[in-house]
C-alpha cells in the first residue's frame, strides 16, 4: 500500500506517519556529524605517503571439507604460505584473523589439523591476540617461524558470515593496499531547508581511518558519480548543477582528502577505483577546484508514488528467500515461469545489474551457494558474464543450463546497496530478553512536535505483521508474532497508540500497512501489546509439484476400509449418511513431498505436551492443521470439501550431505530439517481429496502448506501449489502443477483460465 492511502486516515496515526515519511531526524544529526566535527581536535594528519607504504601480511583460509567462510589459517610471509599451531589459540586470535579476511567476527576455531594438514613452514606458534588488533602480526608469539609444532596441530578459524561493509577482497586491493583507504561514502545535503530521506544529492564525503573528508572534483567524471551513487543504494545518476554548488562550497571551509578519482563506472566501490589521497586537512589539495557533489535517482521503492509504477512495470528478475529488503536468491522471468541463476562465475558486476533493474544500487555481496535458499523450479542461467553496464541480467552472455550441470545448491543470490531512510528509527522493542525479541512501540509526533513512543494493540498481530516489523529492525526473519506480551517485563511500558495493524507481508515498514484510524483496542493493557521474536534464519517449506502431477489417481475404497479416515475427519461430510460399512468412497490420491529449503529447521510451534494422540494411525500430531487440499471450480468455490491433514513432521530423506534429525515414530522430535524432506506417499491412509460428490469437469487443485503460518518461514508466497485437474467420471489428469509464485502474472492468469475454457469446450 503506497504511503499516501493511510494517510487519510486520521490525527494521530496521520502524523506517526507523516513522521516516519518526512520528518526523520536528518542524517547530518543521527548518523553523519559534518566532518569538521569528527575529527578529534588536535590530532596530527596522517603521513602523506599515497601508496602502500608496508606490505599488508597476507591470509587465506585452506583445507577440506570447509565452507567460504572457515577453513586452516594460513598466512603469506617471506615469500611463502604457511600455518599456525593451535598451542593457546583463542577466539581473540580468530576474531583478528576473520576480520583481517573481510568477514565481521569469528564464530569459532578449530584445533588439530581440522581442515586437514598444511604444507611448508608453521609460520606463528603460541600466539595470544587481545582480539582488537588489526593484523595477527602484532599479536603476542613466538616469533615468525619460531615453533615446537607439527601440521598435526594446525589451526582453524570459523568466520561469521557476514562481510565488512565495503570490504574489498584483498585480491583486488592488495596491489595497491595503503594506510589510506576509502571505507564508506556519504551524501551531504547542502540546502538547509527540510531534508528528506533518502538523500539522492549532496556533496561527497568519504570516511577514512580518521574521519570523514571531501572528494576533489578536479576530473571527476559522470562514471564516479555512478560508482558513488550505487554505493548509496540508487540505481542511477544524473548532473548536478555545479554553479549552484561552487556559490555554496566557497564560503565553507573545505578539506580535502580523496583526489583525481578514475572509476570505469562498473565498480561496486569508491576503494576500488583508481584514486589517490592527500592529507586529510590540507587545503591546497584541490587547486582550482571544489568538493565534488552528486545527484542520485532513486528506484521506485525510494520515490513517493513510485510503488505503483513498479508494480504496472514487473520486471524479470526478483528477489526471493532474503531477510532484508535488497537481498534475496536471484530469480529470473523466462517463458513465463520463474527459475534460479547458477553460481558458476557469480560476481558483483552481474549482481549489482541485478542490483540496479530492481531499483537498487550497486551490489554488496554476491553470493554463491544457495546462501538465501534454494529455488525449485528451473536453473535458467550459468556463467553470466556482465560487465555491469548492462540494463538487465538477460543482456550478460550466459550459458544454459542442463540439470547436470548445476543444482540449486548451487543458487545464486545478492546484497544490494539500498539507500538509508531511517526506517528503523521509528519503531523500536522493548521489555525482550535478547535484542531480538520484545513488544513493539513505536514512534509518534503530536502537533507540537513532541515525540512519545507507544504500544501497538496485540488483536490483530500475526506473523504477517512481525514479518515487516523484524524487517523494518533489520533485525530478520519474524519467527513469532505476539498477542500477548505479559511475560516480559513491563515496569517502563508506554501507552497503546495504535490498533488494527493488518500488513500484506511485503510493506517496508509498519508505517506502510493499513490500521484503524484512532486506537480501539478491547484489551488496551500493556500485556494485550503486540510483540515480535526475530531471527537470522527461518524455514521455508516447498511442495514438489512434479510429483504431485506424475503420482495423481482415482481410488474407489470400500468404506468398510475408511473408519479410521472417518474418524480422523478425513472423509467429507457426505460419508456420514453412507450405508457403512457398504459401498465405497471415491479419492483422488497423489504423493505430497514436502522440501525445507530454508535456512532453518521447520518445527511445529506447540510443545510435545499438546501433541495430540491419533490412536486409529498410532502417531502423535504435532500441528493442527498442517495442509489444506482442496478442489476448486473456475469462481473458486471448493467443489471438494476441504481436507485439513495434520501430519506427523519427519525427515524423509535428505540431500546429500546432510542427516536426518526428525523422526515421528516412538514420540519422536517432530520437524524438517533444512535440505530434507517429508513424503506422504499417494497409498497412505488420508493423503487424498474424496472426490465421491464431485461431477466430471475441470477444475484446479490446490495444496497449500502451513496455511495458517502457524510456523514462520521466510517467504509464504510459495506455500500453495495448485494443478490444472481434468475429471471425466473414470480417470483424473493433473496439468501445470506449480508453486505459487512459479509463473509471471500473466501465465497464472492463461492458468486460472483453464477449467472455464474447457467447461465451455465440453458443453458446446
Ligand atoms: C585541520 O585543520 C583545522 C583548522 O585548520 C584544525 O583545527 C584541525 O586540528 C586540523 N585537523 C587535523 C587532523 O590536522
Ligand atoms: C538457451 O535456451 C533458450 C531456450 O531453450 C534459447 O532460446 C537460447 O537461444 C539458448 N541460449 C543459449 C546462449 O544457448
Ligand atoms: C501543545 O502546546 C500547547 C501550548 O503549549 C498546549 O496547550 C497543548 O496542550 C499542547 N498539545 C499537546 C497535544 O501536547
Ligand atoms: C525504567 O526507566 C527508568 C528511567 O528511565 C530507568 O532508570 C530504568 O532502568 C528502567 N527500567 C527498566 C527495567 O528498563
Ligand atoms: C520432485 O519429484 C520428482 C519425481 O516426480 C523428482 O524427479 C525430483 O527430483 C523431485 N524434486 C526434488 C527437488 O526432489
Ligand atoms: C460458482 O460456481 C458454482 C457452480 O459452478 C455456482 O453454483 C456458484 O453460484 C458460483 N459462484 C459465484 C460467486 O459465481
Amino acid at each position: 500500500m503506497p504511503p499516501s492511502a493511510p494517510l487519510a486516515l486520521g490525527l494521530l496515526l496521520g502524523l506517526w506517519l507523516q513522521c516516519c515519511w518526512s520528518q526523520t531526524p536528518p542524517p547530518s544529526s543521527t548518523r553523519a556529524p559534518p566532518p569538521s566535527s569528527t575529527r578529534a581536535p588536535g590530532t596530527a594528519p596522517p603521513p602523506s605517503s599515497t601508496r602502500a607504504p608496508a606490505q599488508r601480511l597476507k591470509v587465506r583460509l585452506a583445507g577440506y571439507p570447509r565452507k567460504h567462510n572457515e577453513g586452516r589459517v594460513e598466512l603469506f610471509h617471506q615469500g611463502e604460505w604457511g600455518t599456525v599451531c593451535d598451542d593457546d589459540f583463542s577466539i581473540s586470535n580468530a576474531h583478528v584473523l576473520c576480520r583481517q579476511l573481510g568477514f565481521v567476527e569469528a564464530t569459532g576455531w578449530t584445533h588439530s589439523a581440522k581442515y586437514g594438514k598444511g604444507l611448508g613452514r608453521i609460520w606463528l606458534d603460541n600466539v595470544q591476540c587481545g582480539g582488537g588488533e588489526k593484523s595477527i602480526a602484532l599479536c603476542k608469539s613466538r616469533g615468525w617461524g619460531n615453533s615446537d609444532c607439527t601440521h598435526d596441530e594446525d589451526a582453524g578459524v570459523v568466520c561469521k558470515d557476514e562481510r565488512i561493509p565495503g570490504f574489498v577482497d584483498s585480491n583486488v586491493i592488495d596491489a595497491h593496499v595503503s594506510e589510506n583507504k576509502v571505507e564508506e561514502v556519504r551524501l551531504r545535503p547542502v540546502a538547509a531547508t527540510k531534508r528528506k530521506l533518502p538523500v539522492t544529492e549532496g556533496v561527497v564525503e568519504v570516511k577514512h581511518r580518521d574521519g570523514w573528508a571531501q572528494v576533489c572534483d578536479l576530473g571527476w567524471s559522470i562514471k564516479n558519480t555512478r560508482v558513488v551513487c550505487g554505493m548509496l543504494g540508487f540505481p542511477h545518476e544524473r548532473r548536478v548543477n555545479k554553479n549552484f554548488y561552487r556559490l555554496y562550497l566557497e564560503r565553507q571551509k573545505n578539506f580535502f582528502y580523496v583526489h583525481s578519482v578514475a572509476c570505469s563506472g562498473t565498480e561496486v566501490h569508491l576503494a576500488a577505483c583508481p584514486l589517490e589521497f592527500s592529507r586529510p586537512n590540507s587545503t591546497g589539495a584541490c587547486p582550482g577546484g571544489a568538493p565534488a557533489a552528486v545527484s542520485c535517482v532513486p528506484g521506485p521503492l525510494f520515490t513517493p508514488g513510485g510503488l505503483k509504477k513498479k508494480l504496472k512495470t514487473s520486471s524479470g528478475v526478483r528477489l526471493k528467500g532474503g531477510a532484508r529488503l535488497g537481498e534475496g536468491r536471484v530469480e529470473v522471468l523466462r517463458g513465463g515461469e520463474w527459475g534460479t541463476v547458477c553460481d558458476d562465475r557469480w560476481n558483483l558486476q552481474a549482481a549489482s545489474v541485478v542490483c540496479r533493474e530492481l531499483g537498487f544500487g550497486s551490489a554488496k555481496e554476491a553470493l554463491t551457494g544457495a546462501r538465501m535458499g534454494q529455488g525449485m523450479g528451473p536453473i535458467y542461467l550459468s556463467e553470466v558474464r556482465c560487465l555491469g553496464t548492462e540494463r538487465s541480467i538477460w543482456n550478460c552472455p550466459f550459458r544454459n543450463v542442463s540439470s547436470e550441470d548445476c543444482q540449486h545448491l548451487e543458487d545464486a543470490a545478492v546484497r544490494c546497496n539500498v539507500p538509508y531512510m531511517g526506517l528503523e528509527n521509528t519503531i523500536r522493542i522493548t521489555g525482550g530478553r535478547t535484542r531480538y525479541e520484545g513488544r513493539l512501540e513505536v514512534l509518534s509526533t503530536d502537533p507540537n512536535g513532541t515525540q512519545t513512543w507507544g504500544l501497538i494493540c496485540g488483536e490483530t498481530w500475526t506473523t504477517m505483521e512481525a514479518m515487516v516489523a523484524c524487517r523494518q529492525l533489520g533485525l530478520g526473519y519474524a519467527n513469532q508474532g505476539l498477542k500477548e506480551t505479559w511475560y516480559w517485563d513491563s515496569s517502563n511500558v508506554t501507552d497503546m497508540v495504535l490498533s488494527g495493524v493488518r500488513c500484506s507481508g511485503t510493506e517496508m515498514s509498519l508505517s506502510q500497512c493499513q490500521h484503524h484510524p484512532t486506537v480501539s483496542c478491547q484489551k488496551a493493557a500493556a500485556k494485550f501489546a503486540a510483540g515480535v521474536i526475530c531471527s537470522e534464519t527461518a524455514s521455508d517449506l516447498v511442495l514438489n509439484a512434479s510429483l504431485v502431477q506424475q503420482t495423481v489417481y482415482i481410488e474407489d475404497r470400500p468404506l468398510h476400509m475408511l473408519y479410521c479416515a472417518a474418524e480422523e475427519d478425513c472423509l467429507s461430510k457426505s460419508a456420514a449418511k453412507a450405508n457403512w460399512p457398504y459401498g465405497h468412497r471415491r479419492l483422488l490420491r497423489f504423493s505430497s513431498q514436502i522440501h525445507n529449503i530454508g535456512r532453518a529447521d521447520f518445527k511445529p510451534k506447540a510443545g510435545r505436551h499438546s501433541w495430540v494422540w491419533h490412536a486409529c494411525h498410532g502417531h502423535y500430531h504435532s500441528m493442527d492443521i498442517f495442509t489444506h487440499y482442496d478442489l476448486l471450480n473456475a469462481n473458486g468455490t471448493k467443489v471438494a470439501e476441504g481436507h485439513k491433514a495434520s501430519f506427523c513432521l519427519e525427515d524423509t530423506d535428505c540431500h546429500e550431505g546432510v542427516s536426518k534429525r526428525y523422526e515421528c515414530a516412538n514420540f519422536g522430535d517432530q520437524g524438517i530439517t533444512v535440505g530434507c524432506w517429508d513424503l506422504y506417499r499417494h497409498d497412505i491412509d488420508c493423503q487424498w481429496i474424496d472426490i465421491t460428490d464431485v461431477k466430471p469437469g475441470n477444475y484446479i487443485m490446490q495444496i497449500v502448506i502451513n496455511p495458517n503460518q502457524e510456523v514462520a518461514e521466510s517467504d509464504f508466497t510459495n506455500n500453495a501449489m495448485k494443478c490444472n485437474c481434468k475429471y471425466d467420471g473414470h480417470r483424473v489428469w493433473f496439468h501445470n502443477c506449480h508453486i505459487g509464485d512459479a509463473f509471471s502474472e500473466e501465465a497464472e492468469r492463461r492458468f486460472e483460465k483453464y477449467p472455464g475454457q474447457l467447461n465451455n469446450r465440453i458443453s458446446s
